[in-house]
């Protein structure tokens, strides 16, 4: 079948098309309904279906044959560590710790928090929770204690899982203080703390909270799996907004594992036995579809690697991993080779090593700047395809469909809509904008299995941030065009979200760190550009009226605020102190037009703008 008959009966024949994708999925009970829609717009993917999202990651693949192959390798230069689990292994794994949750009261429905570094137990932790049907919610191990405390709060869950430590390079992060911070300062506490002790630190346990990840374990009998709704909660995801409340993405069962199989060949053309790597967190949305469930769901073998492009331990490593798992597919963010070119422009590291068995490379998290893809291209002489998506969508919006027609590529753009997305360039009245004119990037309703079902006990955040602003669509928050061909160019968020290194941040939530500072009387935060991490937030800041503080000094202050409060991630390195913000009349700060003089690119000064000199004084500002 062409992309193009795919995509059209994606859309004319919507429940036909996903009812043949359920079927390459193994159900505990076969949805006759595919689709159910609710009155907001929204509604609910095979609402009569039930399955179990471990059973079919695992032993559905042990079923089919694929016991003693590799489903995770766990490759980690900072611990000199390479292990593999075969689907039979890590099933058993995974069905032991959901045994010892289980023993812990852990049941369907209850929350649990996994606060991990890139370790194998983290998926298996995952899958664990999906084995009894419990809501796993991943924080990405980088964010800093009270980022953690809001998210326990939020999810209010039973238990919370994490290890001793996290290993940046070389530096050894402990984890169970932070943990100990953070349901210090949370209201909601975790009955159950789970430790995986690493050799490299050990946690101290609390004695009627914490337990050893190990000896639960050697007392715990196999788990097996529980059948839940297609419509049940899988996970809860939290995710920049722009407020200083993250959003918790919830994601279902069915959706999620149609979807994320049909994306494995649609997208990645990968196939049984394929070795895919993701090279991402397992904190962050691509970590979860890439590095833990697409892949497992598609009988492939995953790698989970806990290192870096660079410095684990140089610009090679990356190859060498391709090497040593004859890597077929690899994914990741563009910074990551933005860091490797950086370090070796002329790609000597890759000619070291053996990448024969690499087919493809993919990038998404930021938009694939055309250096870094013809750069890719000219030294790998491989297809280099980017693809848009969001945490909200959980697999790509838009895409080079590799699996049913290659496509020609474009730089600069992700390609054509994913069958099931019918994507439109609108306004915000949502009247379509002509091919080539830029505009808000909307997904007509309804939205495609496998994306958000909701934000987290919040209803009403979700309909307003995603339903509502364009009546009869999904707002992406990306703008953006489409070309003559029907090609898609994502030009980046109309929102106050920035994207650092592929990580996706608010500077809303970074605003909220500022102006809680005793000297701040007003600020503004903006993602200026950055060559390696695409964006670096910039604070400009106005400080109050009879305080004595030196600029460096409240620098420096601000920047370890944002550090202790949202993590180092965040990369907050600079406050410029200033005397004014540029505001429009009704008080509105001009954050778009300050961007653009960060970024020295050409501005119209808004008709709306107070005193049009303070613009002067902005740009003198951040030349300092
Ligand atoms: N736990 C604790 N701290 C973490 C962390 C984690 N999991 N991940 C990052 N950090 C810290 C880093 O140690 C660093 O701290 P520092 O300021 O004390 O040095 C800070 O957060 C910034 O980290 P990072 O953005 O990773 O910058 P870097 O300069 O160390 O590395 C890159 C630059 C490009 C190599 C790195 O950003 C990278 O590998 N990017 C790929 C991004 C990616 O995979 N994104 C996922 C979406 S697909
Ligand atoms: P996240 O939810 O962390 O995956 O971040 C999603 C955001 O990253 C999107 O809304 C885009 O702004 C940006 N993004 C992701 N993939 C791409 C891409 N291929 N091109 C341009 N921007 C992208």
């Amino acid at each position: 079948m062409s992309y193009n008959s795919a995509f059209r009966r994606s859309i004319d024949q919507r429940d036909d098309f996903w009812r043949e994708q359920a079927l390459n999925i193994d159900w505990s009970s076969t949805p006759d309904t595919i689709w159910r829609p609710l009155d907001n717009g929204h509604g609910e993917w095979f609402p009569d279906g039930t399955l179990n999202t471990s059973d079919v990651a695992l032993d559905a693949n042990i079923r089919a044959g694929r016991g003693d192959q590799a489903a995770l390798i766990y490759d980690s230069p900072v611990t000199n560590t390479q292990q593999t689990y075969t689907y039979n292994q890590l099933r058993d794994e995974v069905a032991l710790f959901a045994g010892a949750l289980k023993q812990q009261g852990i049941q369907k429905g209850d929350r649990v928090i996994i606060y991990m570094p890139m370790i194998p137990q983290a998926a298996i932790a995952m899958l664990a929770c999906a084995r009894l049907g419990a809501i796993h919610s991943v924080v990405f191990g980088g964010f800093a204690a009270h980022e953690l405390a809001v998210r326990i709060d939020d999810a209010t869950p039973k238990a919370l899982i994490t290890a001793s430590c996290g290993i940046e390079i070389s530096t050894v992060i402990e984890y169970k203080p932070l943990v100990e911070k953070a349901i210090e300062q949370s209201n909601h506490k975790p009955e159950i703390c789970v430790v995986y002790q690493r050799p490299q630190a050990k946690a101290t346990l609390q004695a009627s909270r914490d337990h050893d990840w190990n000896d639960l374990c050697a007392n715990a009998t196999p788990a097996e799996p529980v059948p839940v709704k297609a419509t049940d909660p899988l996970y809860i995801l939290y995710t920049s907004g722009t407020t200083g409340k993250p959003k918790g993405v919830v994601r279902d069962n069915g959706g999620h594992a149609v979807a994320l199989k049909y994306s494995m060949n649609l997208v990645y053309d990968a196939k049984p036995g394929d070795v895919y790597w993701a090279a991402s967190d397992v904190g962050w949305v691509v970590g979860h579809s890439y590095i833990v469930y697409g892949p497992l769901f598609a009988g492939c073998t995953t790698v989970l690697y806990e290192g870096k492009p660079i410095k684990t331990p140089d610009a090679g490593a990356f190859w060498r991993v391709i090497q040593d798992h004859k890597v077929d597919i690899l994914f990741t963010a563009p910074t990551a080779f933005r860091a490797v070119r950086k370090e070796d422009p002329e790609a000597a590291q890759f000619s070291k090593y053996d990448t024969s068995s690499l087919k493809r490379i993919y990038l998404a998290g930021e938009r694939l700047d055309p250096p870094t893809y013809e750069w890719l291209k000219e030294n790998t002489n491989l297809p280099i395809l980017d693809h848009w998506w969001q945490t909200e969508t959980g697999w790509a919006i838009c895409c080079n469909p590799a699996g049913i027609e290659m496509m020609a590529t474009k730089p600069g753009s992700s390609t054509v809509p994913s069958p099931g997305y019918d994507v439109r360039v609108v306004r915000m009245n949502g009247s379509t904008v002509p091919n080539g004119e830029q505009g808000q990037i909307a997904i007509k309703l309804p939205l495609p299995p496998g994306c958000l079902m909701t934000v987290w006990g919040d209803d009403e955040r979700f309909l307003n941030s995603y339903l509502r602003p364009i009546p009869g669509y999904y707002s992406s928050g990306d703008g953006g065009y489409v070309d003559e061909d029907g090609y898609v160019f994502i030009m980046g968020r109309t929102d106050d979200v920035i994207n650092v290194a592929g990580h996706r941040l608010s500077t809303g939530e970074m605003e909220e760190v500022v102006a809680s500072h005793p000297a701040i009387a007003e600020c503004c935060v903006v993602g200026a550009h950055d060559d390696l991490k695409g964006q670096l937030p910039i604070g400009l800041v106005l400080i109050k009226d009879g305080a004595t503080i030196d600029p460096d000094e409240l620098e420096e202050e601000l920047i370890e605020m944002v550090r202790e409060k949202i993590g180092a991630i965040a990369c907050f390195r600079r406050a410029i102190v200033v005397e004014r913000l540029p505001k429009t009349r009704s008080g509105k700060i001009l954050r778009r037009v300050i961007r653009q003089i960060a970024d020295h690119e050409s501005y119209s000064v808004p008709s709306t703008i107070d005193d049009p000199a303070i613009l002067d004084e902005i740009s003198e500002a951040l030349r300092r």
